[in-house]
């Protein structure tokens, strides 16, 4: 079973698919075999940042049937060891997959024969992207220090973990206590996750646990993309313990990537960042996120196997 990354964020273009194509290249150039995938369905770009031209199969592929086999819609790249699967030919529609499609992409994806699966995921937060997000055993959110940025990639953590939570309330014994809960609070206001677990604490405790420690089973990455020098080197710190104290769950910051304006010219290029300027300190961050993210959890074990939510 591959491992499995899903890059995300709440606003466009913090540097999502940046982040994606250049973390698959040095994970391809460390020998592991890595599949991009490019689940950004109505507006897709990762091919680009990885050179490949016009990819002749993709994700439109399975969708249609032609082929019920995922990894035959893979393209290979420039980069040994690095294949695409691209979402450009998908029609427009496709942006609002059928629950039953988006189910069997996440399926397909799991039985990936490669080291590595990175999903570069479309901004915002649609129930696609959050089921595609949480279906990976390590959720990144990539966001910048502008304070729009900061605030989307509250929202989508908030949703995200919303969505997670009523994935568990769905179940068995929950139901009956959302019922007298309520998902909204008296003056119409929709109920924070901290608000419900507060909420379930009191009325039954031994439930509350359990549903924290389903929580907890969730990890976040934090990246701040397009660092510059005005900016404080500890705010990506900062906003994991912030996190780490309003959710159940595990927030880690993984480190600042350095603005570069070389990424422009090398898209423009169509060629690879982290090939063309490997000397770079954009790079050298970009190299340290990898090793953190490979020593943090090489292979899922067992038990996040379990965990991985369809
Ligand atoms: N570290 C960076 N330094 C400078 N420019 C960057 C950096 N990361 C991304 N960019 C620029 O931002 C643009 C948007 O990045 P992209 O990865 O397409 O964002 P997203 O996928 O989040 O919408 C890129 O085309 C690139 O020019
Ligand atoms: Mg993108």
């Amino acid at each position: 079973m591959a491992h499995i990354l899903a890059v995300g964020g709440g606003k466009g273009g913090s540097g999502k698919s940046f982040v994606c194509a250049n973390l698959g290249v040095l994970l391809a150039k460390q020998g592991k075999s890595v599949l991009l995938i490019d689940l950004d369905l109505g507006t897709p770009n990762l091919h680009t940042m990885v050179g490949v031209d016009n990819p002749k199969i993709g994700l439109n592929n399975f969708i249609n049937k032609s082929t019920n086999d995922l990894s035959r819609t893979a393209v290979p790249t420039k980069i040994p060891n690095l294949y695409l699967i691209s979402s450009t030919r998908c029609s427009l529609e496709v942006s609002n997959l059928y629950y039953v499609q988006k189910q069997k992409i996440i399926r397909a994806v799991l039985q990936m024969p490669s080291d590595y699966v990175i999903l570069d995921l479309g901004a915002g937060t649609t129930y696609n992207t959050l089921d595609f997000f949480l279906s990976a055993h390590q959720g990144i959110t990539v966001f910048t220090p502008e304070p729009t940025s900061i605030q989307n990639t509250v929202q989508f953590i908030k949703a995200v973990y919303l969505r997670k939570l009523k994935h568990i309330l769905k179940q068995d014994g929950f139901t009956r206590i959302m019922k007298k809960i309520g998902y909204e609070t008296e003056d119409g206001a929709v109920r924070s996750p901290l608000d419900i677990v507060e909420n379930i604490m009191q009325m039954e405790p031994e439930r509350a646990q359990m549903l924290q420690r389903e929580l907890r089973k969730r990890d976040f990455r934090l990246v701040l993309n397009q660092y510059r020098k005005q900016v404080d080197e500890a705010l990506g710190k900062k906003i994991e313990k912030v996190c780490n104290r309003h959710f159940y769950s595990h927030f880690t910051f993984l480190g600042n990537i350095t603005y570069n304006e070389r990424i422009f010219e090398s898209i423009v290029a169509k060629s690879v960042f982290a090939e063309k300027y490997p000397y770079t300190p954009t790079c050298t961050d970009l190299k340290n996120i990898t090793s953190t993210l490979t020593e943090s959890a090489p292979y899922p074990s067992s038990e996040q196997e379990q965990h991985v939510q369809i």
